[in-house]
């Protein structure tokens, strides 16, 4: 994510200006600062999350996985980081990174999923991989929502600018925050198979993302849920939804919760 200088904060205020943009930032401001925090405490939640995380490749075998498959997936990460590194470092900004892509391209290639809709765009490193694993699937359409970083100036230039023009074609980009950008996907959508929420982490943006997906999920459908270390919203949900399968992995030090009833038993 960018670092606040004084341009950052320039940009920050030109922002503000717009109605509909400053009506989410203060949305982010308030859940950042008293929104709900959840059952555990960050300490707890971590030990909770270290105690039972698995990591991605034993995962991914253990959901079926074939040795050509994973390899599969590490030629397309080493293939994505190349293209993606020349392309940002034409840019005078860092997007950050993607979260997990190994996980999505080989879930993608295994699911042949029709419908995916996911929550955060930034550069676009998780856009790119369900595209890419859908192409080579050869069926499937992705549906995104995202909220330009406003410290940048003339952010929405950069969403997504990792995604390959050729796939594009197969892309449904949402760029005015999840809660207009939800209702307008699922307008759009029919019955999701996979869900990937990275956008908002504060308890309440999962909180209603899960509210209007949840519904329209297919029954063997998979929800992936990025950096569930930062609240206990996954705890809480797991423990309040005892029917549902879920799994925590590791990541790169982070966390990523999977829930659906397609899920191996562990
Ligand atoms: C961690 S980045 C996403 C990274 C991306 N999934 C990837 O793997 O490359 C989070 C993104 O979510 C966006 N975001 C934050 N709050 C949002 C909201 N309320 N609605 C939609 N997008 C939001 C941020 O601006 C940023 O672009």
């Amino acid at each position: 994510m960018p670092a606040f200088s004084l341009k950052s904060w320039q940009n920050t205020l030109h922002a503000a200006l717009d109605p509909a943009k400053a009506t989410i930032m203060l949305g982010k401001i308030q859940r950042r600062f008293l929104g709900e925090k959840g059952r555990l405490d960050n300490q707890q939640n971590l030990d909770w999350l270290g105690l039972i995380a698995e990591d991605i490749p034993v995962f991914l075998t253990r959901f079926g996985a074939t040795p050509d498959l994973l390899r599969e997936t590490d030629q397309f990460c080493t293939n994505l980081k190349t293209s993606a590194d020349e392309i940002l470092s034409r840019i005078p900004h860092d997007l950050g990174g993607g979260g997990g892509v190994p996980l999505l391209y080989a879930l993608t290639r295994l699911l042949r999923p029709n419908v995916i809709v996911e929550t955060g765009v930034a550069a676009g490193f998780s856009s790119a991989t369900f595209l890419a694993a859908l192409a080579k699937n050869g069926s499937g359409k992705l549906y995104s929502s995202d909220f330009p970083y406003f410290r940048i100036e003339n952010p929405e230039q950069y969403v997504g600018i990792v995604v390959p023009a050729a796939l594009k074609q197969n892309w449904s980009l949402h760029i005015k925050g999840d809660s207009a950008n939800l209702p307008a996907i699922l307008k759009e959508c029919g019955p999701i198979d996979l869900f990937h929420y990275d956008s908002d982490k504060s308890y309440q943006g999962r909180a209603m993302a899960f509210s209007l997906i949840l519904p329209r999920m297919m029954e063997n459908g998979l929800v992936i849920m990025d950096d569930i270390q930062d609240n206990s919203f996954f705890h809480d949900w797991v423990m309040d939804h005892s029917d549902t399968p879920w799994t925590v992995l590791k990541y790169e030090g982070k966390y990523i919760g999977l829930l659906g009833k397609t899920l191996p038993a562990s």
